[in-house]
């Protein structure tokens, strides 16, 4: 690739650094290795060491949000599963707290949701301490590899101190096997309507509800999806939630199903159905496809229960099981996407879903310049220094090609670029740095239709140590995506046709979550 020097933007332009190695982070202890090693995340949660893929019983109570994840604490690849755990107050600084649930004679403890069950149904807690109530999978490694097909159960557990400690129900597991091989990922949310609780698995490649009215004792209610949507792959954690459609009084429920393979760009992604769900049974007539990201690395994502003011956040786990064992960090493995904001938009006949970072996020955030760019130049550096920790958001009138490149002086760039002719935006990280881990890694490079009609779009680029989140007009088109650069990118350039015209240049640093956090 070419640097394109024909306009230097003065303002931008600040001294071309030689290779940064990742900033240490200071603690309060002087402990400076904290957090510090090459690619970890400054601003996304990640374990302090070992293995973690899915969110799990993301869950508010009590003024604290529970990040609980699927966690194997002796390997940075994955083994027998327990529930980490990590607090947090805003969903942007995270404190560490011992790990929640441990593998027991029921088999490993797979991915699942909490509740607060506050009127104690359930009779773990009283009304006065109402109990927190974790829905998980059994998954019983014995089972699998005698060669059966029943060993994934879904097992409940309860804590009385907001998460400290949990204890297992006796009478796990809550519901059995019927010789369904692929049986996991409980969500239970409670349905205002019918009161009661409702619980959505998947089963191979559809989804099961189920009602209760204690958390114990589960009926089978309906199923959905064997004929709808995507079924390249097995379905993994769903989630089931009503959102208001933005703009009018219209509500419609949502129904998430990460699928593993079969994503629109390989390997593991999120599809979404909109829909409506009557206590019972979930009906969609949506037609086709819908994506809730078109990078690679969004994953098994769920939403919080029971959030304060009522917002449907998600967070994401941000790998891709095509290569998730294979990532070159060495304490720890993987990271989370950062939380996002999702809302629900009708436009014509067509709902989509946005997902954009919350903006709790500004609380790291300060502001290194906002320029306003007349320039009709076609090649142009737009910024140069380091690029890692920035919240980038720049805004062009798209009538003919978009071309751009974060890179370094080692020869190692990421793509993002938009064709007028295909009407196609594409995210290309195939020489973004270390990408020979695993072969199927850097290609293929990601595309997602899009047509702008000339309207001004808006690009937002949050680039951590080991991640790039891009998002398209405020979360309605997302790539999502691990980058392992040699170097820390350290310019950002543009390719356009002359009368492409980029207005507007934000650029933000972000303070690292984990200073003085250890
Ligand atoms: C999704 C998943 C879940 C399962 C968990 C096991 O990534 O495969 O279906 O519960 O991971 O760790």
């Amino acid at each position: 690739m070419k640097l394109y020097l024909t306009l230097l933007l003065p303002f931008f332009f600040l001294s071309c650094k030689d290779s940064n190695p990742p900033k240490a982070v200071e603690s309060n202890n002087g402990d400076s290795q904290y957090y510090s090693e090459a690619y970890r995340p400054q601003f996304h949660f990640s374990p302090s060491e070992k293995w973690m893929n899915d969110p799990n019983g993301l869950v508010y109570h009590k003024g604290t949000y529970h990040l609980f994840y699927q966690y194997y604490p002796e390997d940075i690849v994955w083994g027998p599963m327990h529930w980490g755990h990590a607090v947090s107050e805003d969903l942007i600084r995270w404190t560490h707290k011992p790990i929640a649930l441990y593998p027991d004679e029921l088999g490993y403890i797979f991915s699942g949701s909490a509740v607060v069950d506050h009127h104690n149904s359930s009779g773990f807690g009283t009304e006065e301490n109402p109990p927190l109530v974790a829905i998980f999978t059994y998954h019983l490694m014995e089972g699998e590899q005698a060669g059966r097909n029943d060993f994934q159960t879904q097992g409940i557990a309860y804590s009385l101190d907001n998460g400290d400690s949990w204890t297992k129900y006796e009478g796990n597991p809550v519901i059995g096997n019927s010789n369904i091989r692929d049986f996991r990922d409980p969500k239970v949310f409670w349905h205002e309507q019918s009161e009661r609780w409702i619980l959505t698995l998947v089963a191979g490649d559809y989804a099961k509800f189920y009602a209760s009215q204690n958390l114990k004792d589960w009926d089978l209610v309906s199923e959905f999806g064997r004929e709808q949507g995507a079924h390249g792959g097995v379905w993994e954690c769903p989630d089931l939630f009503k959102l208001p459609v933005a703009g009018s009084s219209e509500e419609k429920w949502v129904l998430l199903i990460s699928i593993n393979p079969g994503a629109p760009n390989g390997g593991s992604g999120t599809q979404y159905f909109v829909g409506d769900f009557d206590g019972t049974t979930f009906t969609t007539d949506q037609s086709g496809e819908k994506w809730l990201d078109h990078g690679r690395d969004n994953y098994a994502g769920v939403t919080y229960n029971n959030t304060p003011d009522g917002k449907r956040v998600f967070i994401g786990w941000m790998s891709n099981w095509d290569y998730a064992r294979s990532t070159p960090t060495e304490v720890w493995r993987s990271a989370m996407t950062l939380p996002r904001e999702l809302q629900l938009h009708k436009e014509g006949d067509q709902y989509f879903l946005t997902n954009y970072p919350i903006d709790a996020l500004s609380s790291i955030s300060s502001e290194v310049g906002t320029h306003d760019i007349t320039s009709t130049n076609t090649n142009f550096i737009l910024y140069r220094d380091d690029l890692h920790n920035s919240d980038i958001t720049f805004e062009a009138k798209l009538s003919e090609k978009l071309d751009i490149h974060l890179g370094n002086d080692n020869d190692e760039w990421v793509q993002l670029a938009w064709d007028p002719e295909s009407k196609v935006m594409q995210f290309d990280r195939t020489r973004s740095g270390q990408t020979d881990f695993k072969d199927n890694f850097a290609s293929p490079v990601q595309k997602q239709s899009y047509d702008p009609q000339q309207r001004d779009v808006e690009v937002r680029l949050l680039i951590d140590q080991s991640s790039i989140e891009v998002f398209i007009d405020k979360g309605r088109y997302v790539f999502t995506n691990q980058v392992f650069p040699e170097q820390p990118y350290n310019f950002m350039d543009v390719e356009t046709a002359p009368n492409v015209i980029i207005k507007r240049f934000k650029h933000h640093t972000l303070t690292s979550i984990w200073k003085g956090n250890e």
